[in-house]
């Protein structure tokens, strides 16, 4: 078994972009990266060939949703996530830190845990640190998140303080509760709302427990990009350098660029995936809807710049068409093409921090956008 590791392999010169490798027992993770996200053991609409195929190094899966249905126990007893649902590369799960706030009904937040109702029938659970390390073990993930809460925007100060020092005592709590030995990593996730003091506080208190690397939540919870941008700037320098470093539920490509900018190692998010199935694909040129009438006998693929099988192989008129007749295949193909853009994108950008023209590839990336 390899343990969790990460290697810095090369610090950008003119911003803070980095490259960086992760290693794990299930394989190695070239960042930066983007994590397709799987709630229910699966990336919605693509097969695991399929998602190969575009070159997904790790993906995401959801505590809240697993734990609730099919549950975890029933999981481990299959064999694990991994074999469960056919996928053989890494997994990171979310903690439910944020499903439960986001999902969950009727929450009461303690120092124990948070008591919710299940939005599937209403039952009542009480999620704790220890048993959402617990899950995440069970599910046999190879990046486990510590629990936390993902405080809404915007809040009072005085309760985004308290809200983090409860989610710094509940990562203690992860920390501690964690079966040694798996070789799974254990991610730290800073809070702090947009306070820069408080993140940075949040930034030591993690340091002062110790993990394999460190994640930004709450962000992309309907602040400005621009506030977004201010809040990694600030949070960012004081976490270690030779630790990965994960923005959670970011974002658009411009957010992942911005990001990568301010050296930022790992993404998520459901806007490629969720997007494909409303018809919005993402190309060099920026987004397009397909379900435009501008479309309907337009023979070129999505994306002329694209070499994924969607671009290689159909028209957008053929995906407007299957768009407008609520076709299965629709979400399918918008979904592949999707996924392969965000992870083509974070490859070239991987690329050019390695030629040391990462500068240069941000400036290109956007005047793309600018001059269609
Ligand atoms: N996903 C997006 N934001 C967050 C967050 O703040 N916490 C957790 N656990 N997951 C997230
Ligand atoms: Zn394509």
């Amino acid at each position: 078994m390899i343990p969790f590791s990460f290697d810095l392999l090369h610090q950008d010169t003119r911003t803070q972009a980095r490259r960086g490798r992760i290693h794990t027992s299930r394989g190695k993770i070239e960042t930066p990266i983007f994590m397709p996200v799987g709630t229910q053991a699966t990336v919605k609409g693509l097969l695991p060939e399929a998602l190969k195929e575009v070159g997904a190094q790790i993906i995401l899966a959801n505590t809240y949703h697993l734990f609730l249905r099919p549950g975890h126990q029933t999981v481990q007893d299959l064999g694990g996530l991994h074999r469960f649902m056919n996928w053989d590369r890494p997994i990171l799960t979310d903690s439910g830190g944020f499903q439960v706030f986001s999902l969950g009904q009727l929450r009461k937040i303690s120092e124990e845990g948070v008591l919710f109702q299940s939005h599937l029938d209403g039952s009542t659970h009480l999620l704790t640190p220890e048993l959402a390390t617990g899950v995440q073990e069970a599910l046999g993930a190879d990046i486990i998140m510590a629990f936390d809460e993902c405080i809404a925007y915007p809040s009072p100060r005085d309760y985004v303080q308290r809200s983090t020092d409860l989610s710094a005592r509940w990562a203690r709590r992860c920390k501690e509760a964690r079966r040694e030995g798996d070789g799974s990593a254990l991610f730290g996730i800073v809070q702090g709302g947009m306070f820069p003091d408080l993140r940075r506080k949040s930034c030591e208190d993690l340091l002062e427990i110790g993990f394999d690397g460190y994640a930004l939540g709450g962000l992309s919870v309907g602040e400005e990009a621009s506030v977004m941008y201010d809040v990694m700037e600030a949070t960012l320098p004081h976490l270690p350098h030779d630790h990965p470093r994960y923005v959670m539920g970011v974002g658009t490509p411009e957010n992942l660029i911005e990001g990568i900018s301010r050296g930022v190692d790992m993404f998520d998010c459901v806007m490629p995936t969720r997007n494909a199935r409303n018809g919005v694909l993402f190309t060099s040129f920026g987004r397009i809807s397909i379900k435009q009438a501008r479309y309907a006998r337009d023979e070129q693929p999505v994306d002329p710049a694209c070499g994924c099988y969607v671009c290689r192989n159909y028209s957008r008129a053929y995906l407007r068409h299957l768009y407008q007749s609520g076709e299965i295949l629709a979400s399918v193909l918008n979904t592949h093409h999707n996924i392969h853009y965000y992870l083509d994108l974070m490859a070239s950008a991987r690329s050019a921090i390695e030629a040391n023209s990462f500068v240069e590839f941000k400036r290109d990336f956007y005047h793309q956008r600018a001059t269609h």
